[in-house]
């Protein structure tokens, strides 16, 4: 059986458990595409998921390959894999509930896939399908995000929150966005109307109004932004589902977003790139046999924008 060099995870734990090793190369069923990972992402998931948080809901069988963000080319394309041929680059956001993009080759759905941003290199297209499509489905497809409206983004320097900023700009909304004060000319370079430093000001003292909150942090940091919401605004949390009875107490909407593999908005994404409009920041680059320092890095939970795995 052929092999390819992967990260793995044997058992739950920290990030020492993550072993660079052979392991065997994925097969394409019908269906799928085979494609060689050139770059993949880490997202705080992967290490929710190498911790063993939500080992009850995602029930892999060990031992498994994490990360569900890459970018890389076709390598083969199975039978019903549509018009995907050998030599297409592609990336994208698959299936968490299958093998991830930690090694040389993924096996993915053929409609899970997209075509690259053309004016990038794969560790920069790596670094934008998780997180930017789950702004762009918390802003537009739950909060129906439109011009002139105030969005209030928390954790605005971080993976999903910096793609948030860019998007709701776009839609020429008013941003506000939380984030310690080293992190404020990065958002202002983005478009950022207003910046609150949540390490020296409660954000609800200067902020009041908006139409959308985007959650990215739950616990007492969603508790206090129902009061930021005008009547009839909405919460969109990214971190399970928010309470309908604090909405309905504040006279707000409240909506969860679990991010879903989306071949269009890909495609409409990768054109926002492509036209300048929206741009990845990468923080860290690692080869793929550091995947431990990336996690390390990334549950310090102060990452600014991405970090990338570099594959080949
Ligand atoms: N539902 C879904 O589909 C989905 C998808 C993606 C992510 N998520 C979840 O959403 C969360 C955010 O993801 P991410 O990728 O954006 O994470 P991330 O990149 O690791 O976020 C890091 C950012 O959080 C900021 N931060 C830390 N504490 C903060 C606070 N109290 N207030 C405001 N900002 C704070 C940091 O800013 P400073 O350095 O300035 O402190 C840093 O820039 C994670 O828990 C992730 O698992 C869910």
């Amino acid at each position: 059986m052929p092999t390819m060099k992967a990260i793995r995870i044997h058992e739950y734990g920290g990030p020492e458990i993550l072993r660079y090793e052979d392991a065997p190369r994925p097969q394409s069923a019908p269906g799928d595409v085979l494609v060689r990972v050139h770059a993949a992402a880490v997202n705080p998931v992967d290490w929710k998921i190498r911790a063993g948080y939500v080992r009850d809901w995602l029930k892999y069988k060990l031992p498994m390959i994490p990360g569900w963000d890459f970018s890389g080319v076709v390598e083969e394309a199975g039978p019903d894999a549509g018009a995907w041929k050998k030599g297409d680059e592609v990336y994208a956001r698959p299936d968490l509930a299958r093998d991830g993009a930690y090694a040389e080759y993924i096996a993915v759905r053929a409609s899970e896939i997209a075509a690259k941003p053309k004016s990038i290199d794969h560790v920069q297209a790596a670094a934008i399908p998780l997180a930017a499509l789950t702004a762009w489905q918390a802003l537009f497809d739950a909060a129906g995000l439109s011009a002139a409206q105030k969005v209030l983004i928390h954790a605005a320097a971080g993976g999903v929150g910096h793609f948030a900023v860019q998007l709701a700009k776009w839609k020429r909304a008013f941003v506000a966005g939380t984030a310690s004060a080293r992190n404020h000319d990065f958002l202002k370079s983005l478009g950022a109307d207003q910046l609150i430093d949540y390490t020296s000001v409660r954000f609800e003292d200067v902020a009041r109004e908006f139409d959308v909150v985007l959650d990215t942090m739950a616990g007492e940091t969603r508790d206090r932004s129902w009061s930021v919401l005008k009547k009839g605004g909405i919460l969109v949390t990214i971190l399970g589902q928010p309470s309908e009875e604090d909405a309905k107490a504040h006279g707000v909407r409240a909506a969860g977003v679990f991010v879903q593999p989306s071949q269009t908005e890909l495609d409409q994404i990768a054109a926002l790139v492509d036209s300048g409009t929206l741009k990845p920041y990468i923080q860290a680059v690692f080869p793929l046999a550091e995947a431990a320092k990336a996690h390390e890095l990334s549950q310090t939970n102060h990452v600014l924008g991405k970090i990338v795995l570099k594959v080949i």
